[in-house]
């Protein structure tokens, strides 16, 4: 059944596991996802970006998460907007029928212009005000995501900082996390400890330096009641990398988030990650792997099929991983 994310991160808190979210445009990352979650009997979510509305449309969007609801019955779903960038944006997904929207009021309804503090309050409050009153959970954000390194958001078009931020911006302050969340009562944080969306996050395996997990940690001892989300949390396979390249792919060396990070910030109470560059990878290298071993075939449905298996993979090791085996 379709469920609110309060009550999946809620349990999550309690059995001390994460939950995956992994982000959907078509057919294929459904299918994917819905098998992984089924094969390990988690519960998941599934959430939608500005990006997936503009490629499938939002009535598509809306009935591939409704499908997953009919054909998976057994399996608790959360149908989340990822990245709301104004409440009229939240306010239209829950007409949708979205059990859980994102307020991200870090930046401004560009998704580029990084907001101050009041102005961030003010809009994910009224988001929490109207999507409480239906039962909708919320998920707030507080600091920017970008490299540690050089201040850059990331190589994602979509949600991003323009121009180079400090570590003001870059590091979520545990302070103004507790303030944050006492003034707008969000169900979920999403933090800034040095990742940002996309292939490109870090120029090298990252450190205690690039990738702040122990900040994670100083957020949590302020705020120990409060389900914290990592975005950018793919770790880019270099396998994957690897078999794209090796089958006419040309792309530059670069690292994610190691798995074993994430599990150790879960520890310090992460219960949302965000996934989506991990499955385009693992898309991407099925399909050319596929095309230049079968240069005859021309039946979509055979090279997407090689997509659906390779991203299916991904996701079970995440559910694993995380510890979501057995909880749906
Ligand atoms: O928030 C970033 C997600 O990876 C979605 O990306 O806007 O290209 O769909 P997108
Ligand atoms: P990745 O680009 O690391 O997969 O992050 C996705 C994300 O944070 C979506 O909100
Ligand atoms: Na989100
Ligand atoms: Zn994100």
């Amino acid at each position: 059944p379709l469920v609110a994310m309060r009550q999946l991160l809620d349990h999550a808190a309690e059995y001390q596991y994460a939950l995956p979210a992994f982000n959907v445009n078509n057919l294929e990352q459904m299918r994917a996802i819905m098998e992984a979650a089924d094969h390990t009997n988690s519960p998941v979510i599934v959430q939608a970006s500005a990006g997936a509305r503009n490629y499938a449309g939002a009535p598509f969007l809306r009935h591939l998460m409704l499908a997953a609801a009919e054909e998976f019955p057994h399996i608790p779903i959360v149908m989340h907007q990822d990245h709301g960038t104004s409440p009229a944006v939240c306010q239209r997904a829950i007409q949708l029928g979205f059990t859980s929207v994102m307020m991200d009021g870090s930046l401004a309804s560009d998704g580029k212009t990084p907001t101050d503090y009041g102005y961030n309050v003010a809009v994910t409050r009224q988001v929490v005000d109207m999507a409480h009153a239906c039962g909708v959970s919320v998920e707030g954000e507080l600091g920017c995501l970008g490299s540690l390194e050089t201040g850059e958001a990331g190589e994602e078009d979509g949600i991003g900082a323009a121009g180079k931020l400090d570590h003001t911006r870059l590091l979520t302050d545990p302070d103004e996390a507790a303030a944050f969340v006492a003034a707008t009562q969000v169900d979920a944080l999403a933090i800034a400890i040095g990742t940002s969306h996309g292939a490109y996050k870090f120029k090298r395996p990252p450190t205690g330096e690039t990738l702040a997990i122990e900040r994670v940690r100083e957020i949590h001892e302020r705020l120990p009641n409060t389900h914290l989300v990592m975005h950018g949390s793919s770790s880019v396979p270099q396998e994957w990398l690897a078999i794209i390249n090796d089958h006419g792919g040309a792309i530059p060396p670069t690292w994610g988030v190691p798995v074993e990070e994430i599990v150790r910030a879960i520890k310090f109470g992460v219960r949302k990650v965000n996934i989506d560059t991990d499955l385009r990878l693992a898309a991407t290298g099925a399909i050319r792997r596929y095309m230049a071993a079968h240069p005859a075939e021309f039946d979509p449905r055979k090279y997407l099929q090689e997509s659906v298996i390779a991203m299916r993979d991904i996701c079970i090791a995440r559910f694993a991983a995380f510890g979501c085996v057995g909880q749906a």
